[in-house]
């Protein structure tokens, strides 16, 4: 594969405070520093910015670095500032540390705040930041990142976009989706709208079928707690799979704006036909896995109750109202415990109207297949038929295949790395706006009511399978790809 560079924004964050609450959590400590550590590696973190780590827990400035370990001179750049997120000592003491920081330096007081946290602290901890005067953006930006779950349903999302936004203007809102920083993801745009050759195919003549999954090998692990009240709707479908599933189908955005392109986004979101729940066969299944071998049920984990009836495999026939799509299923799965860990999103195209090739009807040929790569690799692949060297007529199926990883190390090579880097560039086009939120919410909020009320509609599915019976169905008569 041949790479010649074409064009490529040049990056310069501005100098910033990042403050990050909840920073010696599991996500912070895992995720976030990390990939702060490698913007700074890369230089693409400010040398004038500053680090805040926000803690329950003692540690002194040097101890906190202790723990992150490595290189001094990014640690350098940590304090750590204890306390309880209730207390408003914590903001009085963020306060003074900003202050001494901007002062110093003589530089516009840019703050990011990274709030990775349980759901029910975020408000309160946005309300306090506001009350202190921490997200007043008198003397540069005040931006703020939030984790999901965003919302537990349609009222609840509204609530809490209602109270945020006592506190917070949209756009110093970033609601993170993880997914959206991941290349392939974020190739999607640059595949259909900066190549010519595939836009005229990306529509309803030409595509039979799209398909979008996300099966996970591992189980919930140490997360029962927070997985058990979520399931698999809300952990993985009303976010990273609607992106996915928006990303594929959206009309083209007038430009590469953060405004244009949610606002497409917002839009296909609109055309999907609201779920058929009376018919559940033909619309959206869920199911929830079992032991099998030595491997544990989903009731067996830790802090998931004996009789949970917590989805973690859902899959969905989602139809697309508008002219592009008529007619064309996208069928959405995610689950745990599958067989194979494998994201991608697979379009099927439809199989040529007539062969000259005697002997060989379309439908014998196969039908062209464009997968969008997210795991384990990250690439493309282009399925064509194509004349088999030799002296006889043969015709197979080649693949075209591109990956991610044949390009090196790439600038910016973690999701939350890009996504981090683009909220200090204020550029929101990766994060979600509100009425995405809630669109997604109205369009989810039925089928959970739904399985509220019928909670047979319920299957098991044995763990490391390829998820439940019910999934077929959906598809029939065409098989999902197999996830091996
Ligand atoms: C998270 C979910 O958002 O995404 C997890 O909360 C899930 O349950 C994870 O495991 C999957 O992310 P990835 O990047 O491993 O596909």
């Amino acid at each position: 594969m041949n790479w010649e560079e074409l064009f490529c924004v040049e990056t310069a964050p501005m100098p910033a405070v990042v403050i990050i609450f909840g920073a010696t959590g599991d996500l912070a400590q895992r995720k976030l520093f990390p990939a702060l550590r490698s913007l700074h590696d890369r230089q693409l973190f400010n040398e004038n910015s500053r680090i805040i780590a926000c803690g329950r827990r003692d540690f002194t400035d040097e101890g906190f670095r202790q723990l992150l370990g490595g290189e001094p001179d990014f640690l350098d750049h940590i304090s750590y500032c204890r306390g309880d997120n209730n207390d408003d000592a914590v903001y009085e003491k963020l306060q003074t540390l900003i202050s001494d920081f901007t002062r110093q330096s003589d530089l516009p007081c840019n703050k990011l705040f990274y709030l990775a946290l349980a759901a029910d602290d975020m408000l309160n901890v946005c309300s306090k930041l506001a009350q202190h005067g921490l997200t007043a953006e008198n003397n540069g930006w005040a931006h703020v990142i939030f984790e999901k779950p965003f919302g537990y349903d349609l009222d609840s999302a509204r609530e809490l976009n209602n109270a945020l936004h006592k506190y917070l203007a949209e756009d110093q809102i970033y609601r993170i989706d993880h997914y959206l920083g991941k290349e392939t993801v974020q190739n999607i745009l640059m595949l259909r709208f900066a190549n010519v050759i595939f836009e005229p195919l990306w529509r309803a003549e030409y595509i039979e079928r799209v398909e979008i999954t996300a099966a996970e090998s591992l189980g919930v692990e140490l997360r029962g707690g927070y997985y058990d009240h979520a399931g698999a709707l809300r952990d993985m479908f009303q976010n990273h799979m609607l992106q996915l599933l928006c990303l594929t189908a959206m009309e083209v955005p007038s430009s590469f704006d953060a405004d244009a392109v949610r606002n497409e986004k917002t839009k296909l979101l609109k055309s999907i036909r609201p779920f058929d729940l009376k018919n559940p066969d033909s619309c959206i299944i869920r199911g929830q896995y079992t032991a099998n071998g030595d491997t544990a049920g989903y009731r067996q984990e830790k802090n998931v109750a004996s009789d949970s009836m917590t989805e973690t495999y859902v899959a969905a026939k989602v139809m697309i109202d508008n002219w592009r799509w008529r007619n064309v299923p996208f069928y959405l799965r995610s689950g745990k415990r599958l067989v194979n860990k494998k994201s991608e999103i697979a379009v099927i195209f439809k199989n040529i109207p007539h062969s000259i090739f005697q002997g060989l009807p379309p439908d014998a040929l196969g039908a062209n297949t464009l997968i969008l790569n997210i795991y384990p690799t990250e690439g493309i692949e282009l399925s064509l038929q194509a004349k088999k060297p030799g002296p006889k007529l043969c015709i197979g199926r080649m693949t075209l295949n591109f990956d991610y990883s044949s390009l090196g190390k790439a600038p910016v090579d973690d999701a939350y790395e890009r996504l981090l880097l683009d909220a200090l560039l204020g550029d929101p086009t990766l994060f979600i706006r509100s009425d995405f939120i809630e669109e997604a919410w109205k369009l989810l909020t039925p089928v959970l009511e739904d399985w509220q009320k019928n909670p047979d509609s319920l299957e098991f599915y044995p763990a490391n399978s390829e998820g439940p019976a019910g999934a077929e169905k959906l598809t029939a008569p065409a098989n999902w790809r197999s996830l091996v």
